[in-house]
């Protein structure tokens, strides 16, 4: 696959290299995206030597081991460590990820890490995610329904109504493939993006809902939903496995089939 773009801020030099302890032996270097807001300094690319027999498998494990050991301005979001939370989403070797998820040994050669390409960037790994929050805001995501719930019951589902929210409840939000797709990258302010419109799906797809109509009105639009193009890095990057673009593909046959 190929590389995507460095991030917006993007004219990145050569920046410091931390050597080695003596006597490591089996050492990688790990070239990291900087950039501090305060300095107003260009990015740069700071190059770390890790000795692996004394670090973690992942590349998260890295990233934690030069914050704790070796610069602790390093800034990089991560929670779970497990690949649940999405908030270690970013750019290694070339593909969108999560850091917790890639085993450095995959990785040949040095390791090159970006934050996810195409957003602002707040500060070194850290992407400015307020735009893909708002469009997911947007998007209402939480179950609409007008007719009161049963009384001392929950609101029920066959198991066939319960399987067509498979391969959607599953997004952890990383948007991995959002910062993947070229439609969000050259139009991202109107076009709302493989990881928005799969939650969107989530909530058409709930048999439960009762504002389907409404929710496939306010996809009705030539940017918000229109703009993919099936090129396919979203379901190519997910790191969940989910396929985003079938997703949009549902979105648009109902559309189809409600508008003829
Ligand atoms: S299939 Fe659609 S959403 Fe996925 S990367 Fe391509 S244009 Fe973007
Ligand atoms: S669909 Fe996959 S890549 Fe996109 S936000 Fe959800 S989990 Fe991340
Ligand atoms: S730290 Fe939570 S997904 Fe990686």
């Amino acid at each position: 696959m190929a590389n995507f773009q460095l991030p917006k801020n993007s004219q990145v030099k050569v920046g410091q290299t931390h050597k080695a302890e003596p006597g490591a032996k089996d050492v990688r270097s790990f070239k990291i995206y900087r950039w501090d807001p305060d300095t107003g300094e260009n990015p740069r690319y700071d190059t770390y030597e890790i000795d692996l027999e004394q670090c973690g498998p992942m590349v998260l494990d890295a990233l934690i081991k030069i914050k704790n050991e070796v610069d602790t301005t390093l800034t990089f979001r991560r929670s779970c460590r497990e690949g649940i939370c999405g908030s270690c989403a970013m750019n290694i070797d070339g593909l969108n990820t999560l850091a917790c998820l890639k085993p450095i040994e995959d990785v040949k050669g040095d390791v090159k890490i970006n934050p996810l390409p195409h957003m602002p960037v707040v500060k070194d790994l850290v992407p400015d995610l307020n735009q893909l929050y708002a469009q997911y805001r947007s998007v209402e995501p939480w179950l609409k329904a007008d007719t009161p719930p049963p009384p001392d019951a929950e609101r029920l589902q066959s198991k066939d109504e319960r399987a067509k929210l498979d391969g959607l409840w599953e997004c952890i939000l990383c948007f991995c493939c959002s910062t993947a797709c070229p439609s969000y990258w050259w139009n991202g302010d109107r076009y709302l993006g493989p990881a928005v419109l799969l939650q969107a799906y989530r909530w058409i797809a709930d048999s439960r809902d009762e504002h389907t109509g409404d929710r496939l009105d306010q996809l009705q639009d030539p940017f918000r939903l229109y703009r993919c193009h099936t090129i396919m890095n979203c379901a190519r990057t997910c790191p969940k496995g989910l396929n985003p673009a079938q997703a949009i593909g549902e979105i648009k046959k109902m559309m189809v089939e409600r508008d003829g």
